[in-house]
């Protein structure tokens, strides 16, 4: 058995974490807020266990979920290691909004209000549509998933996911031909989500994929997740999952999407171009400045696995590139 070693935050080698001034600014915001203590071991942007809180907030159910989840799982989709732990999963997320460190989103994402609740479609569309979270729920063929998540961090989950192909949605605002990229954008309310008020990142979070890629059938809007409506630090009430790219390309809190012309701008991509391509394939051949790209480890056993090409979906994503 090769001895694999994956570093905790603390191993990090001074050259890999964030530089000083940005450390100092990031400080500064920092203080006097409430993520001070949180954040203070996040700041490095890497990934490493924390511990999983006593309890989880509520999830709470509106009539219409109570009717709705779960949804019939789809046997299409079948995993290749045990469903992650859930309380382990709603409590070690990426949410920068609401925090740097794994644990920050679970307390400080439940500031966030979810209902009322609108998804805006527009730009390259015959049909601009606004549509409202509730009957997105009553209307669309919900189903349940269970997927593989890899982040680049070179942690990796399986979770039963709820929701929709997103394919579905965009039939309905009918695409123009000259459409060639879907752009998707998170809320923006910094006085909720502290983390937006860091002046030199590119709020709001917003990411994209190609038309093609919208449309194949394992893009997915998730609504929902371990049978009951999605919990706010994975992004209700709606987030996409896209589970042949790194994790960062799966936006949370979605409130708009646009289909434009043109390649869009990227949160992530943005901010560190050299570490986060548009793309963000999963693809272990394509070694990462910071984390190691071959293996990845699961969250709640700590197993170590093969990390697979387009994280093992190839048969339904290679052909696309
Ligand atoms: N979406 C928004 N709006 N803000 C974020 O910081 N983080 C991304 C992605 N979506 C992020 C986001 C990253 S880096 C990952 S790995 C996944 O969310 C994590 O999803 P999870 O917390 O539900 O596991």
């Amino acid at each position: 058995m090769p001895h694999i070693h994956i570093k905790k935050d603390w191993e990090i080698s001074d050259n890999l974490a964030t530089p000083e001034s940005a450390y100092m600014r990031r400080r500064e915001f920092l203080k006097g807020t409430a993520l001070t203590t949180a954040a203070t071991v996040g700041v490095l942007y890497g990934c490493g266990p924390s511990s999983p809180p006593n309890f989880l907030p509520e999830v709470k159910w509106s009539e219409l979920e109570k009717s709705i989840y779960p949804a019939k799982r789809n046997p299409a989709y079948k995993l290749d290691r045990p469903i992650t732990v859930e309380k382990i999963a709603a409590s070690y997320n990426n949410f920068y909004e609401f925090g740097t460190d794994k644990i920050d989103p679970v307390h400080y994402a439940q500031k966030l209000n979810i209902r009322p609740w609108t998804v805006q479609v527009r730009g390259l569309v015959n049909k601009p549509t606004t549509f409202d979270i509730d009957d997105l729920l009553k209307t669309m063929p919900l189903e349940e998933r269970v997927l593989r998540l890899r982040c680049v961090e070179a942690w990796a989950m399986a979770v039963p996911w709820t929701g929709f192909a997103f394919r579905e949605l965009l039939k309905q605002v009918e695409p123009k031909p000259e459409a060639t990229h879907v752009r998707l954008e998170t809320f923006y309310q910094p006085f909720t989500a502290q983390g937006q008020l860091a002046f030199w990142e590119p709020w709001p979070y917003v990411e994209g994929l190609t038309i093609k890629e919208a449309m194949n059938e394992l893009a997915f809007l998730a609504t929902g997740i371990y049978g009951h409506p999605l919990p706010k630090q994975h992004g209700a009430p709606i987030r996409l999952v896209v589970p042949w790219k790194y994790g960062f390309k799966n936006i949370k809190s979605i409130v708009k999407i646009e289909l434009v012309n043109y390649r869009p701008a990227t949160f992530w991509n943005t901010l560190q171009g050299l570490e986060y391509d548009f793309t963000a394939n999963v693809d272990p051949r394509i070694p990462h400045p910071r984390w190691p790209q071959t293996q990845e480890k699961m969250i709640d056993t700590g197993d170590i696995r093969p990390t697979l090409p387009y994280n093992g979906y190839g048969d339904l994503v290679a052909h696309l590139y």
